[in-house]
């Protein structure tokens, strides 16, 4: 056997150091550092297990998903679970990993369609009591509870399901490697397994991962090169919304989303999201705006809330929930040097309401006006959408499928929307009030700017 070497492993960014440092070297992640065996300790060469195919001789449907029955799911993963791809979990404890998973299996054992769920971190009383309360067709379900990587493959060989879910990956061991089961060695050794398992027997394989509100955890950062897709199962623990999204995804686009609520029944999918993330809306409120957002196919429209206070301590705080700080910093400045308002001295807080991420720029014209709103005290109509993209000389851009956002808009009883000059007609219902400039939008909504501090 090979003499073992250590190297250390930054489960944050994958860059490995010889020795081990209180902080990352290649991207300053305080202890992140994680020792693993470089050598190979196992020393057994690697199989040949594909040879090489003529690419006209494979059948492509054979790769097509398949949908689960879990509507929300599959919407998110574009047609359901490719077989022999392997898809990673992400989220926070406590979230709804596992409940969402054994929907999931139900779904699939409603069907006759086998499924085996190897979960060391539960005892198979404990997901029985769930899978009663949840009212969960199990028959076609198989508990493994083992913590061993080993045992696992050799229960999924012997039951031979469509799918495998593996809850979770940090808990999950194979002895003849070193490290307790969660380490960064354990995590990657044992994904690797799992993966070629899945691309040899066709088996679909979910992983479910932990991570911790900085992502920092080994596992789900560490996996995700290895896996074909990755999702993110988000929201607040203390609120009932969850949102899955992909965040890579080899079989269709990433960015879509799948909407659920928890209730005492499990997760149900939501269909009409909009409603939902606008439900406990208090209109009339200065700092607030609603947004038409793009996640992957659908127009969703969601609440953007500010809010400023006199800056106490030096610095000011800027604080961004759902929103990239990056964006918020550059609408600020615009505002600030094209528009005259000024949150120079202020502290300000920016989020999103429900718990959703927005990724893409056109929502920054909605950023702009709230916080005017906000600085100036003075509410924007309670029926009034806003869409565009603003550059840094305070111009408003147009923004991809501006009329699927409208159409939304109008649906849930929108009357009026600001958007760029250029762009499409407006759908029935909505007043399309056209700007340039952040500035002409801020003036058109009676947002009285202030004058330049002396
Ligand atoms: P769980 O799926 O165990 O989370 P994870 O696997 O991500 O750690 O879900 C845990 C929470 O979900 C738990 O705090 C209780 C709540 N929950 C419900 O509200 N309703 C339900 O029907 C179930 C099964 C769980
Ligand atoms: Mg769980």
């Amino acid at each position: 056997m090979a003499k073992t070497r250590y190297e250390h492993r930054c489960s944050a960014c994958d860059a490995t150091t010889p020795r081990w440092e209180g902080r990352c070297p290649n991207c300053g992640e305080w202890n992140s550092l994680v020792e693993q065996v470089v050598a190979d300790v196992r020393g057994a060469a690697p199989a040949a297990n594909s040879d090489a195919v003529q690419l006209a001789s494979i059948d492509p449907s054979a790769g097509n998903a398949r949908p689960t029955g879990v509507s929300e799911f599959d919407r998110t993963l574009s047609g359901g679970l490719v077989p022999g791809s392997v898809t990673l979990i992400g989220g926070e404890p406590g979230i709804g990993k596992s409940t969402l998973l054994l929907q999931v299996a139900s779904a699939l054992s409603r069907t006759d369609r086998r499924v085996l769920i190897a979960s060391a971190e539960e005892s198979a009383e404990q997901i029985s009591r769930r899978a009663q309360r949840l009212g969960v067709a199990a028959n076609a379900i198989t508990i493994c509870t083992s913590s061993s990587l080993a045992e696992v493959l050799a229960v999924v060989a012997s039951v031979k399901p469509e799918l495998l879910i593996v809850d979770s990956i940090q808990t999950i061991a194979d002895p003849e490697i070193s490290g307790s089961a969660g380490s960064v060695s354990q995590v990657r050794e044992c994904a690797a397994q799992l993966v070629s398992y899945a691309k040899t027997s066709g088996v679909a394989v979910v992983l479910i991962g932990h991570v911790t509100k900085e992502g920092s955890l080994a596992g789900p950062r560490l996996l995700e090169h290895l896996v074909d897709t990755v999702c993110s199962f988000e929201g607040d623990r203390h609120h009932a919304l969850r949102v899955l999204s992909v965040v890579k995804h080899r079989f269709g686009p990433a960015g879509e989303l799948g909407v659920f609520e928890m209730t005492a029944e499990g997760l149900k999918g939501v269909a009409d999201p909009s409603a939902l993330f606008l439900a406990d809306r208090q209109p009339g409120v200065a700092g607030s705006v609603v947004v038409p957002i793009l996640e992957g196919h659908r127009a969703l429209l969601v609440e953007l809330q500010t809010l400023v206070t006199p800056a106490v301590f030096g610095t000011p705080r800027r604080s961004a929930e759902g929103v990239a700080a990056g964006r918020l910093a550059l609408i600020l400045a615009v505002l600030e040097q094209r528009v005259g308002v000024l949150a120079g001295s202020l502290d300000v807080f920016a989020s999103v309401v429900g718990g959703v991420h927005i990724q893409e720029p056109g929502a920054d014209l909605a950023l702009g006006l709230a916080l005017a709103s906000a600085v100036t005290g003075v509410p924007i109509d309670p029926l009034t959408v806003a869409s565009g993209e603003v550059g840094l000389a305070g111009e408003v851009r147009q923004v991809v499928h501006s009329e699927r956002r409208l159409q939304e808009a109008a649906r849930r009883g929108f009357r009026r929307a600001i958007v760029p000059m250029t762009g499409p007609e407006a759908p029935n219902g909505i007043e399309l009030i056209r700007v340039a400039t952040l500035a002409e939008a801020v003036q058109a909504l009676g947002l009285r700017t202030r004058e330049r501090a002396s």
